[in-house]
């Protein structure tokens, strides 16, 4: 059995759900409670499946095992939530290889050190008489001495060897260690000296609290105005945001991070009650940065100077961002611990622009309901850059019209479909140039830029609002005009990789599983079809629309489908592949259990051609997996208030109450009215199933 299994058949996940915060109600065979991963306090919509050893949540559809509830919830990666859970099971993981034991033992020895060192200036700052100059520059800043004590604020005596001299002779450490730990720079003649000197200290800690670096400001007009610890064996400034440790909880209980460039930005904020504002280190944001925000929430909110030089910066920060969003290549796709493709570009970024020449430490101290404003003016990043492109543009000339177009046509590229459609519009609207003529622009960008043959496939398919209608004839006439040859003829590198090597899965077909197939297979007219009849159906009960959604997505009920289809949409509208050869090579960039389970959905879907009926038969199937959700859900909340009756004989159920009915009947009025002949048809071949 390998470690990951032994820790899985000795973890419980109930238990670890329970003990990280989150309080459980039995309800039948489930447990159910309040989510910990989106804002909710009236309907316990996540469950907990001892059977299965799983989660769900009704609400955000937060799904997985207990490896993945401990990532999110923690944030934790998949090796550090192993070492968690083998931790909790009683588990030793097996002894690593030499090399990597000594690099542990390397590792947890210069965490003590800087440990040490942390205590060792905030001791100078706190209590020694030389430290005077370390704390009249705290009050200068106004920094509150529970800040001091929670940032573990420290000050650096202005002298050449006193840490050193502390942390060899008083503590034991090696020179070699602490000069490895970067407090400490040994020069060639003049021998080993502290390089922190007559500075403020910041100790900059991991996501976990555990002190990793530093940062020490001059307290006067010395250069460099910061000083920070080089990238060490724990200091990896990419991968670090400051403040993260403190933010935490935080950042997900609001549901959003606020990213700001300074040290004393982050301290001041948290000082003034504001939590969720993190910092890198000094350098712009990076693809590790995202990856360890997103585990805590989806939106980042990133504070910039409204000056030139900060818009510069931004710019920066958000082309590493995009970046981050490519490191798959063309499908966008990153692998996570999971073995499981993720997308990084499901992260949803907003500008808050600062007043001129002011950063948030000053606006923060000075008016923090300015500071409130400023989050809640924040615009989303693809609004702020066509604020940015078009500043000091005069628009009625077609050159400079052209030149804005220019530098927002490959952003254009990089958003989804649906916000795709937005932008544009939203754009034509500020620049002035024709809606089709951006399209245009935009998908002979794809054809040239790359993407290759899934620039080609999309260049016929692309088109939005157009396409929809001909969805199904697509094979046929399409959307008139020059046609770019048929996806038909595959393009050597679409086969390169076969479609389906090896064994494959054992086929279990469902009605999603079918969905899915067609959703795939039809892009724009069976996603645009479902999600119309799921409205429609919504229109007189919101109270159901908030709790099983209106889209497609809603639908979906395998964390496998979800994902698939997830990564579907995330590509642009004229990157999605077309026709079966197209879907088979888009599959290669999915990981392996995705990648299988996609080749399955698509080969065992052939019983129905592409005749005209699919989309009744697509429609029917979705509104069949839509009663059998409102059927579960009703029985769930039903056995939640016989729980909690149990429990409590007066308990206060009126919002429960309200779903019930609500669902009640929404289930009634789908159930009973005019069943199309189609629907019959769906019946039968439902049992054939
Ligand atoms: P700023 O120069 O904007 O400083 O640097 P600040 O945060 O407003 O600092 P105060 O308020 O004057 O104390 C922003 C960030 O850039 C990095 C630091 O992380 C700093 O917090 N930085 C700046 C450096 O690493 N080195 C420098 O010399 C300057
Ligand atoms: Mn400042």
């Amino acid at each position: 059995m390998s470690q990951i299994d032994d820790v899985r058949s000795k973890t419980d996940i109930v238990e670890v759900v329970s003990t990280s915060g989150v309080n459980l109600r039995k309800a039948g065979r489930s447990f159910v409670g309040f989510c910990p991963f989106h804002p909710n306090s009236r309907t316990p919509a996540f469950t907990v499946y001892p059977d299965s050893q799983s989660f769900y949540c009704f609400g955000c559809h937060a799904s997985g095992t207990a490896f993945d509830y401990v990532m999110r919830k923690l944030g934790l990666d998949f090796k550090d939530a192993l070492e968690y859970l083998a931790a909790r099971a009683g588990i030793r993981l097996e002894p690593k290889g030499d090399q990597q034991r000594q690099e542990d033992a390397r590792r947890t020895r210069l965490l003590e050190i800087n440990a040490a060192a942390a205590k060792y200036f905030n001791y100078v700052l706190l209590s020694l008489s030389r430290g005077e100059p370390g704390r009249k520059y705290v009050a200068k800043r106004e920094l509150s001495p529970e800040t001091v004590e929670s940032f573990q604020i420290g000050y650096s005596l202005d002298e050449w060897t006193h840490l050193f001299a502390y942390l060899t002779a008083r503590k034991g450490y090696t020179p070699e260690d602490v000069v490895a730990a970067g407090l400490v720079i040994d020069h060639e003649t003049r021998g080993p000296y502290d390089r922190f000197r007559g500075r403020l200290i910041f100790p900059i800690r991991d996501a976990k609290g555990q002190v990793v670096g530093f940062g020490g400001r001059a307290l006067g007009d010395g250069q460099p105005k910061y000083l920070n610890t080089p990238e060490t064996l724990l200091f990896k400034k990419g991968e670090l945001l400051y403040g993260l440790d403190l933010a935490h909880d935080a950042i997900r209980n609001e549901d959003r991070t606020v990213v700001v460039e300074g040290y004393v930005d982050v301290i001041t904020a948290h000082q003034h009650g504001f939590r969720n504002v993190v910092a890198p280190l000094g350098t712009a944001i990076t693809r590790g940065h995202v990856a360890l925000l997103k585990r805590l929430s989806h939106n980042v909110y990133m504070a910039l100077d409204a000056d030139a030089a900060g818009q510069k910066a931004t710019l920066k920060g958000l082309s590493a961002l995009r970046e981050g969003a490519e490191s798959g290549g063309d499908g966008h796709l990153v692998a996570t611990a999971q073995g499981v493709v993720r997308l990084e570009s499901d992260v949803s970024l907003r500008i808050i622009t600062m007043p001129e020449g002011r950063d948030p430490d000053e606006v923060i101290k000075a008016t923090p309901d300015l500071w409130r404003q400023l989050v809640a003016d924040a615009v989303p990043v693809m609004e702020f850059y066509i604020g940015a492109y078009t500043a000091g543009l005069n628009l009625g000339n077609p050159q400079d019209q052209r030149a804005a177009l220019d530098k927002l046509l490959p952003l254009l590229a990089e958003l989804d479909g649906s916000q795709q459609r937005v932008y544009v519009a939203r754009i034509e609207q500020v620049i002035g140039i024709k809606a089709e003529l951006i399209l245009d622009l935009l998908r002979g960008k794809r054809w040239e830029a790359g993407g290759g043959r899934q620039g080609a496939g999309g260049r016929r398919q692309g088109g939005g609002g157009r396409g929809q209608e001909a969805g199904g004839r697509r094979q046929g006439a399409g959307g008139g005009g020059q046609q770019p040859p048929p996806d038909d003829v595959p393009h050597p590198a679409d086969v390169a990789r076969p479609p389906t090597p090896g064994p494959r899965p054992p086929v279990s077909r469902g009605v999603e599983d079918y969905l899915l197939s067609q959703a795939l297979r039809h892009s724009l007219v069976i996603p645009a079809a479902v999600e119309a009849l799921l409205e429609q159906s919504l229109e007189k009960f919101p109270t159901v629309r908030e709790m099983l959604g209106g889209g497609l997505e809603d639908l979906l009920e395998d964390p496998a489908n979800q994902q698939i289809w997830a990564t579907f949409t995330a590509l642009p509208i004229e990157g999605r592949p077309v026709g079966e050869p197209a879907l088979a090579a888009w599959a290669s960039w999915l990981e392996e259990p995705l990648r299988d389970r996609f080749l399955a959905i698509l080969a065992s879907d052939r019983r129905y051609p592409e005749d005209f009926r699919y989309r009744q038969v697509a429609e029917d199937y979705a509104r069949n997996l839509r009663i059998q959700q409102a059927i579960r859900l009703h029985h769930m909340l039903l056995e939640r208030i016989i729980a909690s009756i149990e429990s409590d004989p007066e308990p206060n159920l009126s919002a429960e109450q309200r779903q019930i009915t609500a669902l009640h009947q929404f289930i009634s009025a789908a159930k009973t009215p005019h069943r199309t002949s189609a629907f019959l048809d769906l019946r039968d071949s439902l049992g054939k199933m």
